[in-house]
């Protein structure tokens, strides 16, 4: 395990990552889609170890949402078939860097196969510290909300909550990230400024960067350059400026 890096002051926390543009990277080039995702994986391995070796300690990279089920079957195949393989190629990194993995999302709708060995990375990962990796994979905002009424409905039906005790904090504590704190700086890659359904709850006060770089040739110094950006923003959570005592919320 590496000495944990100090995390200067502007450097986000907790960042959000929507990594997309690999199938428009693949035909630039007049390859296949599936090529854009192979090369995707190589720029999430170096955000990681950026993110980890500046100090973030939360990065949750967003793989594959609830609505990327509806792309061509031989594509997602493709996609299933990366993440089995990465974990199985990045975990010796991710166990001897201490980084914590931690899959998110609807993982009952994938193979038996995939569940196992996402079970088995945050089983062999646990303990670690360094910065966790969260992964969003068959993602969707609105599944973790509504997941999360779900079972507030639940305790409420068995009487073990009454209505009013749900509150944000309460719904807080049912979501997927449960226990994280929410990103401050979310960054999307490949120049659409939406959020796809992504962490919509837990990004009711990130700061957004948008980032026209496809993200296989997202790099280091493009992250830095959202950093640095991130640095220069001023977080007043509905306070005014007179009242904040520093500049950037990090
Ligand atoms: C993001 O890249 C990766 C996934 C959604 C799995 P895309 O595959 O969406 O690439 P573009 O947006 O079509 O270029
Ligand atoms: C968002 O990208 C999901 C991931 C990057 C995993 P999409 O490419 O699926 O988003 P849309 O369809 O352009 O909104
Ligand atoms: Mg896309």
């Amino acid at each position: 395990m590496i000495q944990a890096p100090v995390r200067t002051p502007g450097t986000p926390y907790h960042v959000a990552v929507i990594m997309d543009g690999n199938g428009r990277w693949a035909r630039a080039r007049h390859l296949p889609r599936t090529e854009g995702h192979r090369q995707g994986v190589n720029a999430a391995r170096a955000v990681v170890r950026a993110c980890a070796s500046r100090g973030v300690k939360v990065l949750t990279l967003f793989a594959f949402s609830s609505e990327n089920w509806r792309r061509p079957h031989q594509e997602v195949g493709t996609l299933m078939e990366l993440f089995v393989r990465s974990i199985r190629r990045e975990l010796p990194e991710l166990e001897e860097k201490g980084i914590r993995l931690r899959f998110i999302g609807d993982r009952e709708a994938f193979s038996q196969r995939l569940q196992a060995r996402m079970a088995e990375a945050e089983q062999r990962t646990r303990d670690n510290t360094l910065m966790e990796l969260v992964v969003a994979v068959s993602y969707g905002g609105r599944w973790d909300i509504t997941r999360a009424a779900a079972t507030l409905a639940d305790q409420v039906r068995h009487g073990s909550m009454t209505p009013e005790q749900i509150t944000p904090e309460a719904l807080e504590e049912q979501l997927s990230t449960k226990g994280l704190p929410d990103p401050d700086l979310f960054i999307r890659t490949g120049g659409e400024k939406r959020v796809s359904n992504f962490l919509l709850w837990q990004l009711a006060y990130t700061e957004l960067f948008f980032s026209d770089v496809l993200w296989p040739d997202f790099s280091e110094d493009d992250l830095v350059q959202a950093f640095d950006c991130f640095a220069g923003r001023q977080r007043r959570f509905g306070h005014i400026q007179e009242q904040l005592v520093g500049g950037s919320g990090a």
